[in-house]
Protein backbone atom coordinates (compact mmCIF):
# COMPACT_ATOMS: atom_id res chain seq x y z
CA UNK A 1 0.00 0.00 0.00
CA UNK A 2 1.15 3.27 -0.85
CA UNK A 3 1.60 5.84 2.27
CA UNK A 4 -0.14 9.23 1.76
CA UNK A 5 3.04 10.97 3.22
CA UNK A 6 6.44 10.07 2.14
CA UNK A 7 9.50 11.06 4.06
CA UNK A 8 11.63 13.53 2.56
CA UNK A 9 14.46 13.15 -0.09
CA UNK A 10 17.96 12.23 1.62
CA UNK A 11 16.58 10.95 5.23
CA UNK A 12 15.84 7.77 6.50
CA UNK A 13 14.16 5.65 8.67
CA UNK A 14 16.10 3.79 11.25
CA UNK A 15 13.55 0.56 11.86
CA UNK A 16 13.93 -2.36 14.69
CA UNK A 17 15.90 -4.37 14.12
CA UNK A 18 18.51 -1.89 12.59
CA UNK A 19 17.55 0.50 15.68
CA UNK A 20 18.94 -2.89 17.69
CA UNK A 21 22.16 -2.43 16.25
CA UNK A 22 22.46 0.88 16.53
CA UNK A 23 22.53 1.08 19.89
CA UNK A 24 24.70 -1.43 20.20
CA UNK A 25 27.14 0.37 18.00
CA UNK A 26 26.03 3.61 19.90
CA UNK A 27 27.30 2.01 23.37
CA UNK A 28 30.23 0.69 22.57
CA UNK A 29 31.36 3.86 21.58
CA UNK A 30 29.91 5.63 24.05
CA UNK A 31 32.23 3.08 26.56
CA UNK A 32 35.74 3.79 24.39
CA UNK A 33 34.78 7.31 24.78
CA UNK A 34 34.11 7.03 28.18
CA UNK A 35 37.64 4.72 28.83
CA UNK A 36 39.77 7.39 26.77
CA UNK A 37 38.15 9.69 29.56
CA UNK A 38 36.21 11.96 27.28
CA UNK A 39 32.72 13.46 28.19
CA UNK A 40 29.69 13.79 26.26
CA UNK A 41 28.28 17.06 24.68
CA UNK A 42 24.95 18.25 23.02
CA UNK A 43 24.06 20.60 21.25
CA UNK A 44 21.04 22.06 19.52
CA UNK A 45 20.18 21.39 16.35
CA UNK A 46 20.15 24.85 14.83
CA UNK A 47 22.84 27.41 15.06
CA UNK A 48 23.13 30.76 13.76
CA UNK A 49 23.85 30.42 9.61
CA UNK A 50 27.02 32.67 9.95
CA UNK A 51 28.52 29.89 12.70
CA UNK A 52 29.27 27.93 9.69
CA UNK A 53 29.84 30.40 6.96
CA UNK A 54 32.30 32.23 8.69
CA UNK A 55 33.88 29.48 10.52
CA UNK A 56 33.65 26.50 8.21
CA UNK A 57 34.48 28.33 5.47
CA UNK A 58 32.00 30.25 2.82
CA UNK A 59 33.51 28.85 0.23
CA UNK A 60 33.25 24.86 1.61
CA UNK A 61 30.75 22.62 0.19
CA UNK A 62 29.72 22.08 3.77
CA UNK A 63 28.37 26.12 3.94
CA UNK A 64 27.15 25.86 0.55
CA UNK A 65 24.82 23.04 1.38
CA UNK A 66 23.23 23.76 4.27
CA UNK A 67 19.85 23.83 5.31
CA UNK A 68 19.36 27.44 6.00
CA UNK A 69 16.54 30.03 6.31
CA UNK A 70 15.39 33.18 8.08
CA UNK A 71 12.97 32.85 10.73
CA UNK A 72 9.65 34.92 11.47
CA UNK A 73 12.23 37.37 14.05
CA UNK A 74 14.70 37.55 10.95
CA UNK A 75 17.26 35.55 12.42
CA UNK A 76 19.51 33.57 9.67
CA UNK A 77 19.91 30.09 11.37
CA UNK A 78 20.62 26.57 10.04
CA UNK A 79 20.33 23.02 10.36
CA UNK A 80 23.60 22.27 11.81
CA UNK A 81 26.14 20.69 8.93
CA UNK A 82 28.73 19.63 11.58
CA UNK A 83 29.69 19.84 15.13
CA UNK A 84 33.42 20.70 15.04
CA UNK A 85 32.08 25.46 15.16
CA UNK A 86 29.04 24.50 17.70
CA UNK A 87 31.24 22.99 20.15
CA UNK A 88 33.77 25.45 19.79
CA UNK A 89 31.06 27.90 20.39
CA UNK A 90 29.45 26.31 23.37
CA UNK A 91 33.03 25.79 24.78
CA UNK A 92 33.77 29.08 24.54
CA UNK A 93 30.05 30.49 25.31
CA UNK A 94 29.98 28.66 28.80
CA UNK A 95 33.53 29.19 30.12
CA UNK A 96 34.27 26.02 30.12
CA UNK A 97 37.83 26.85 28.72
CA UNK A 98 38.53 28.24 32.58
CA UNK A 99 37.18 25.61 34.70
CA UNK A 100 38.71 22.83 31.86
CA UNK A 101 42.61 23.54 30.44
CA UNK A 102 42.42 19.77 29.17
CA UNK A 103 39.03 19.32 28.03
CA UNK A 104 37.43 16.36 25.63
CA UNK A 105 34.29 15.87 24.25
CA UNK A 106 32.90 13.66 22.45
CA UNK A 107 29.61 13.09 20.50
CA UNK A 108 27.11 11.57 18.73
CA UNK A 109 24.20 13.48 16.75
CA UNK A 110 22.68 14.39 13.59
CA UNK A 111 23.70 16.26 11.08
CA UNK A 112 22.36 17.91 7.85
CA UNK A 113 24.10 19.10 4.55
CA UNK A 114 21.58 19.50 1.45
CA UNK A 115 23.72 17.28 -0.63
CA UNK A 116 22.75 15.05 -3.78
CA UNK A 117 21.70 11.65 -2.00
CA UNK A 118 23.74 8.81 -3.40
CA UNK A 119 24.91 5.45 -1.25
CA UNK A 120 26.56 6.48 2.09
CA UNK A 121 25.48 10.43 1.38
CA UNK A 122 22.11 11.62 2.91
CA UNK A 123 21.20 14.73 3.99
CA UNK A 124 20.73 13.96 7.41
CA UNK A 125 23.42 11.66 8.48
CA UNK A 126 25.00 10.50 11.85
CA UNK A 127 28.50 11.35 12.91
CA UNK A 128 30.37 10.27 16.03
CA UNK A 129 32.97 12.64 17.08
CA UNK A 130 35.61 13.82 19.54
CA UNK A 131 37.34 17.52 19.65
CA UNK A 132 39.75 17.42 22.50
CA UNK A 133 41.03 21.64 23.54
CA UNK A 134 44.37 22.66 24.69
CA UNK A 135 47.03 20.50 23.81
CA UNK A 136 48.89 21.53 20.81
CA UNK A 137 51.13 18.45 21.47
CA UNK A 138 52.03 15.88 18.95
CA UNK A 139 50.96 13.51 21.42
CA UNK A 140 47.33 14.98 21.83
CA UNK A 141 47.58 13.91 18.14
CA UNK A 142 48.12 10.64 18.41
CA UNK A 143 45.83 10.15 21.57
CA UNK A 144 42.90 11.46 18.51
CA UNK A 145 43.93 8.69 15.98
CA UNK A 146 44.62 6.00 18.04
CA UNK A 147 40.88 6.69 19.54
CA UNK A 148 39.51 6.25 15.85
CA UNK A 149 41.53 3.40 15.37
CA UNK A 150 40.03 1.72 18.65
CA UNK A 151 36.75 2.65 17.72
CA UNK A 152 36.48 1.39 14.07
CA UNK A 153 38.84 -2.16 15.36
CA UNK A 154 35.90 -2.26 18.19
CA UNK A 155 33.05 -2.21 15.49
CA UNK A 156 34.89 -5.19 13.78
CA UNK A 157 35.49 -2.59 10.88
CA UNK A 158 38.92 -4.41 8.99
CA UNK A 159 39.50 -3.23 5.89
CA UNK A 160 40.80 0.50 6.12
CA UNK A 161 43.09 2.82 5.89
CA UNK A 162 44.61 5.90 7.74
CA UNK A 163 45.41 8.42 5.29
CA UNK A 164 47.57 11.03 7.28
CA UNK A 165 49.12 14.61 6.16
CA UNK A 166 50.49 17.85 7.54
CA UNK A 167 48.98 21.03 6.10
CA UNK A 168 51.18 23.10 8.34
CA UNK A 169 50.67 26.72 9.50
CA UNK A 170 47.57 28.83 7.93
CA UNK A 171 50.97 30.74 6.52
CA UNK A 172 51.90 27.50 4.94
CA UNK A 173 48.87 27.15 3.67
CA UNK A 174 48.50 30.52 1.98
CA UNK A 175 52.08 29.90 0.63
CA UNK A 176 50.91 26.43 -0.50
CA UNK A 177 47.69 27.83 -2.11
CA UNK A 178 49.53 30.21 -4.44
CA UNK A 179 51.63 27.38 -5.06
CA UNK A 180 48.87 25.17 -6.46
CA UNK A 181 46.91 28.59 -8.38
CA UNK A 182 50.18 28.95 -9.97
CA UNK A 183 50.80 25.15 -11.13
CA UNK A 184 46.97 24.77 -12.14
CA UNK A 185 46.90 27.64 -14.14
CA UNK A 186 49.73 25.94 -16.38
CA UNK A 187 47.15 23.30 -16.43
CA UNK A 188 43.72 25.12 -16.50
CA UNK A 189 42.74 23.71 -19.59
CA UNK A 190 43.16 19.86 -19.05
CA UNK A 191 41.21 20.32 -15.46
CA UNK A 192 37.42 19.44 -15.31
CA UNK A 193 35.09 22.26 -15.34
CA UNK A 194 34.18 22.09 -11.66
CA UNK A 195 37.65 22.30 -10.73
CA UNK A 196 38.25 25.64 -13.13
CA UNK A 197 35.87 27.19 -10.89
CA UNK A 198 37.18 25.99 -7.92
CA UNK A 199 40.60 27.31 -9.32
CA UNK A 200 39.42 30.75 -8.83
CA UNK A 201 37.36 30.29 -5.38
CA UNK A 202 39.26 27.75 -2.99
CA UNK A 203 42.45 26.21 -5.36
CA UNK A 204 43.13 23.56 -2.42
CA UNK A 205 39.50 21.99 -2.68
CA UNK A 206 40.86 21.19 -6.72
CA UNK A 207 43.05 18.24 -4.76
CA UNK A 208 39.83 16.29 -3.17
CA UNK A 209 38.47 16.33 -7.13
CA UNK A 210 36.64 12.91 -7.63
CA UNK A 211 36.60 13.89 -11.60
CA UNK A 212 38.71 11.24 -13.83
CA UNK A 213 40.17 13.99 -15.67
CA UNK A 214 41.59 15.60 -13.11
CA UNK A 215 43.48 12.79 -11.54
CA UNK A 216 46.90 13.24 -13.06
CA UNK A 217 47.09 16.61 -12.67
CA UNK A 218 46.16 16.16 -9.01
CA UNK A 219 49.20 13.04 -9.11
CA UNK A 220 51.92 15.67 -10.35
CA UNK A 221 51.05 18.85 -8.45
CA UNK A 222 53.02 19.98 -5.44
CA UNK A 223 52.41 19.24 -2.05
CA UNK A 224 52.48 21.10 0.99
CA UNK A 225 55.53 19.05 2.85
CA UNK A 226 58.15 21.25 0.72
CA UNK A 227 57.01 23.68 2.36
CA UNK A 228 56.64 22.80 6.09
CA UNK A 229 59.23 24.66 8.59
CA UNK A 230 61.44 21.91 10.22
CA UNK A 231 59.65 21.54 13.65
CA UNK A 232 56.26 20.69 11.56
CA UNK A 233 58.34 18.02 9.92
CA UNK A 234 60.19 16.68 12.95
CA UNK A 235 56.20 16.47 14.68
CA UNK A 236 54.63 14.55 11.94
CA UNK A 237 57.50 12.40 12.34
CA UNK A 238 57.33 11.70 15.63
CA UNK A 239 53.26 11.12 15.22
CA UNK A 240 54.36 8.59 12.14
CA UNK A 241 56.83 6.38 14.71
CA UNK A 242 54.23 6.65 17.59
CA UNK A 243 51.33 5.12 15.13
CA UNK A 244 54.27 2.61 13.91
CA UNK A 245 54.56 1.68 17.74
CA UNK A 246 51.04 1.39 17.80
CA UNK A 247 50.98 -0.86 14.99
CA UNK A 248 48.46 1.58 13.20
CA UNK A 249 49.02 1.46 9.32
CA UNK A 250 48.93 4.29 7.28
CA UNK A 251 49.63 5.96 3.98
CA UNK A 252 51.12 9.51 4.02
CA UNK A 253 49.00 11.35 1.70
CA UNK A 254 50.56 14.69 0.92
CA UNK A 255 47.27 15.89 -1.00
CA UNK A 256 45.16 15.09 1.92
CA UNK A 257 44.14 18.59 2.71
CA UNK A 258 40.04 18.16 4.22
CA UNK A 259 37.26 20.34 3.11
CA UNK A 260 36.65 22.46 5.88
CA UNK A 261 38.72 26.03 6.55
CA UNK A 262 39.64 25.77 9.78
CA UNK A 263 42.42 22.90 9.82
CA UNK A 264 46.22 23.23 10.06
CA UNK A 265 48.60 21.10 11.34
CA UNK A 266 47.58 16.95 11.74
CA UNK A 267 45.11 16.08 8.96
CA UNK A 268 43.93 12.61 8.54
CA UNK A 269 41.00 10.45 6.88
CA UNK A 270 40.21 6.85 7.29
CA UNK A 271 38.68 5.03 4.52
CA UNK A 272 37.47 1.70 3.23
CA UNK A 273 39.86 0.03 0.91
CA UNK A 274 37.16 0.33 -2.14
CA UNK A 275 37.31 2.94 -4.30
CA UNK A 276 33.69 3.90 -4.22
CA UNK A 277 33.00 7.68 -3.97
CA UNK A 278 31.49 7.56 -0.55
CA UNK A 279 34.81 5.51 1.21
CA UNK A 280 35.49 8.12 3.72
CA UNK A 281 34.06 6.43 7.16
CA UNK A 282 36.10 9.29 9.76
CA UNK A 283 37.62 12.35 8.65
CA UNK A 284 39.41 14.97 11.09
CA UNK A 285 42.54 16.88 11.95
CA UNK A 286 44.10 20.31 14.13
CA UNK A 287 42.54 23.34 14.28
CA UNK A 288 44.75 25.33 16.47
CA UNK A 289 43.51 28.85 15.75
CA UNK A 290 39.55 28.06 15.53
CA UNK A 291 38.77 28.96 19.22
CA UNK A 292 40.55 32.19 18.93
CA UNK A 293 38.69 32.99 15.89
CA UNK A 294 35.55 32.46 17.65
CA UNK A 295 36.16 35.14 20.26
CA UNK A 296 37.94 32.27 22.62
CA UNK A 297 41.64 32.74 24.10
CA UNK A 298 43.94 31.25 21.91
CA UNK A 299 43.52 27.48 21.99
CA UNK A 300 44.91 24.11 20.26
CA UNK A 301 42.44 21.57 19.52
CA UNK A 302 42.13 18.58 17.32
CA UNK A 303 39.31 16.05 16.46
CA UNK A 304 37.30 13.90 14.04
CA UNK A 305 33.47 12.60 13.14
CA UNK A 306 32.93 9.36 11.51
CA UNK A 307 29.87 8.43 9.85
CA UNK A 308 27.67 6.22 11.88
CA UNK A 309 26.17 4.88 8.64
CA UNK A 310 28.80 4.31 6.76
CA UNK A 311 30.49 2.52 9.74
CA UNK A 312 27.57 0.48 10.25
CA UNK A 313 27.63 -0.50 6.41
CA UNK A 314 31.08 -1.26 7.14
CA UNK A 315 30.87 -3.44 10.70
CA UNK A 316 30.97 -7.09 10.79
CA UNK A 317 29.66 -6.48 14.70
CA UNK A 318 27.27 -8.63 15.61
CA UNK A 319 23.90 -8.09 17.18
CA UNK A 320 23.17 -9.60 20.57
CA UNK A 321 20.01 -11.67 20.34
CA UNK A 322 16.84 -10.15 21.06
CA UNK A 323 15.51 -12.96 24.15
CA UNK A 324 12.52 -12.38 25.71
CA UNK A 325 12.13 -14.02 29.36
CA UNK A 326 8.65 -14.64 30.10
CA UNK A 327 5.63 -14.71 27.73
CA UNK A 328 2.72 -13.94 29.57
CA UNK A 329 0.00 -16.14 28.19
CA UNK A 330 -3.76 -14.93 29.13
CA UNK A 331 -7.13 -15.21 27.03
CA UNK A 332 -9.32 -14.16 29.46
CA UNK A 333 -10.36 -10.18 30.59
CA UNK A 334 -10.78 -11.36 34.11
CA UNK A 335 -7.07 -12.08 34.96
CA UNK A 336 -5.75 -9.21 33.15
CA UNK A 337 -4.84 -7.29 36.02
CA UNK A 338 -3.37 -9.96 37.78
CA UNK A 339 -1.39 -10.07 34.58
CA UNK A 340 -0.22 -6.67 35.14
CA UNK A 341 0.63 -6.99 38.10
CA UNK A 342 3.00 -9.63 37.62
CA UNK A 343 4.60 -7.98 34.76
CA UNK A 344 5.26 -4.78 36.88
CA UNK A 345 7.01 -7.07 39.59
CA UNK A 346 9.47 -9.07 36.76
CA UNK A 347 10.15 -5.58 35.26
CA UNK A 348 11.05 -4.54 38.76
CA UNK A 349 13.23 -7.53 38.58
CA UNK A 350 14.92 -7.42 35.97
CA UNK A 351 13.46 -10.02 33.40
CA UNK A 352 12.05 -8.72 29.79
CA UNK A 353 8.72 -9.49 29.16
CA UNK A 354 6.16 -10.02 26.41
CA UNK A 355 2.16 -9.81 27.24
CA UNK A 356 -0.02 -10.86 24.47
CA UNK A 357 -2.87 -8.27 24.81
CA UNK A 358 -4.80 -9.20 22.04
CA UNK A 359 -6.03 -12.03 23.98
CA UNK A 360 -5.38 -15.49 21.37
CA UNK A 361 -6.08 -18.60 22.51
CA UNK A 362 -3.15 -20.14 24.52
CA UNK A 363 -2.57 -22.72 21.87
CA UNK A 364 -1.26 -19.55 19.29
CA UNK A 365 0.03 -17.75 21.86
CA UNK A 366 2.40 -20.96 22.93
CA UNK A 367 3.35 -20.70 18.94
CA UNK A 368 3.88 -16.66 19.13
CA UNK A 369 5.68 -17.52 22.12
CA UNK A 370 8.36 -19.60 20.54
CA UNK A 371 7.85 -17.93 17.19
CA UNK A 372 9.60 -14.50 19.40
CA UNK A 373 12.44 -16.91 21.14
CA UNK A 374 10.92 -17.04 24.54
CA UNK A 375 12.93 -18.82 27.44
CA UNK A 376 9.78 -19.17 29.85
CA UNK A 377 5.36 -18.86 29.23
CA UNK A 378 3.37 -17.67 32.03
CA UNK A 379 -0.18 -19.14 31.59
CA UNK A 380 -2.78 -16.96 33.76
CA UNK A 381 -5.82 -18.38 33.91
CA UNK A 382 -7.30 -19.17 37.71
CA UNK A 383 -3.87 -20.94 38.18
CA UNK A 384 -0.79 -19.11 37.32
CA UNK A 385 1.53 -21.94 35.12
CA UNK A 386 5.29 -21.35 34.65
CA UNK A 387 6.72 -23.40 31.53
CA UNK A 388 10.21 -23.63 30.51
CA UNK A 389 9.65 -23.79 27.13
CA UNK A 390 13.60 -25.62 26.49
CA UNK A 391 13.28 -28.73 29.16
CA UNK A 392 9.48 -28.82 29.13
CA UNK A 393 9.10 -28.41 32.48
CA UNK A 394 6.07 -26.48 34.38
CA UNK A 395 5.40 -26.13 37.33
CA UNK A 396 1.99 -23.84 39.23
CA UNK A 397 2.76 -21.31 41.22
CA UNK A 398 0.76 -19.67 43.72
CA UNK A 399 2.54 -16.23 44.22
CA UNK A 400 4.81 -14.04 42.24
CA UNK A 401 7.35 -15.19 45.23
CA UNK A 402 7.14 -18.56 43.84
CA UNK A 403 7.40 -17.77 40.30
CA UNK A 404 10.71 -15.68 41.36
CA UNK A 405 12.17 -18.78 42.72
CA UNK A 406 11.39 -20.95 39.96
CA UNK A 407 12.97 -18.07 37.46
CA UNK A 408 16.18 -18.38 39.17
CA UNK A 409 16.56 -21.96 39.46
CA UNK A 410 15.98 -22.26 36.23
P1 LIG B 1 33.59 15.66 7.51
O1 LIG B 1 34.73 15.04 6.76
O2 LIG B 1 32.79 16.66 6.81
O3 LIG B 1 34.24 16.26 8.83
O4 LIG B 1 32.63 14.50 8.02
C1 LIG B 1 33.11 13.41 8.77
C2 LIG B 1 32.45 12.11 8.33
O5 LIG B 1 31.02 12.24 8.34
C3 LIG B 1 32.77 11.70 6.88
O6 LIG B 1 34.00 11.03 6.81
C4 LIG B 1 31.59 10.77 6.57
O7 LIG B 1 31.83 9.47 7.10
C5 LIG B 1 30.44 11.41 7.34
N1 LIG B 1 29.60 12.20 6.43
C6 LIG B 1 29.80 13.47 6.02
N2 LIG B 1 28.81 13.88 5.19
C7 LIG B 1 27.96 12.83 5.08
C8 LIG B 1 26.73 12.62 4.36
N3 LIG B 1 26.16 13.57 3.62
N4 LIG B 1 26.11 11.41 4.48
C9 LIG B 1 26.67 10.43 5.24
N5 LIG B 1 27.82 10.59 5.95
C10 LIG B 1 28.46 11.76 5.87
C11 LIG B 1 33.53 16.96 9.77
O8 LIG B 1 32.33 16.98 9.85
C12 LIG B 1 34.44 17.61 10.81
N6 LIG B 1 33.59 18.38 11.72
C13 LIG B 1 35.24 16.55 11.54
C14 LIG B 1 36.11 17.10 12.63
C15 LIG B 1 35.88 17.05 13.95
N7 LIG B 1 37.26 17.75 12.46
C16 LIG B 1 37.73 18.11 13.62
N8 LIG B 1 36.89 17.70 14.54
Amino acid sequence: MKSKYQKIKGTFDILPPDTRLWKEIENILHNISQQFSYEEIRTPSVESTNLFQQNVGYETDVSKEMFAWEDQSKQQIALKPEMTAPVVRAYIESGFFRSNPLCRLYYIDSFFRREKPQKGRQRQFNQFGIEAFGSSSVEQDVEVILMASTCLKALSINETILHINNIGSPDTRTKYEQLLTKYFLQNTKALSNLSQKRLHSNPIRILDSKEKEDQLIIQNAPTIKELLTNTEKTDFNVLLSNLDALNIKYEESPHLVRGLDYYNGTTFEITTKSDKSQNALCGGGRYDFLVEQMGGPPTPAIGFAAGMERMIIESNHEMQKNNIDVYISCNDLKNSTKCFSIMQHLIENDYKVFFDTNKKSVKNQMKDAIKRNVSFVLVVDKNMTIKNIKSHEEVVVSDFQQLLNFLKTQ
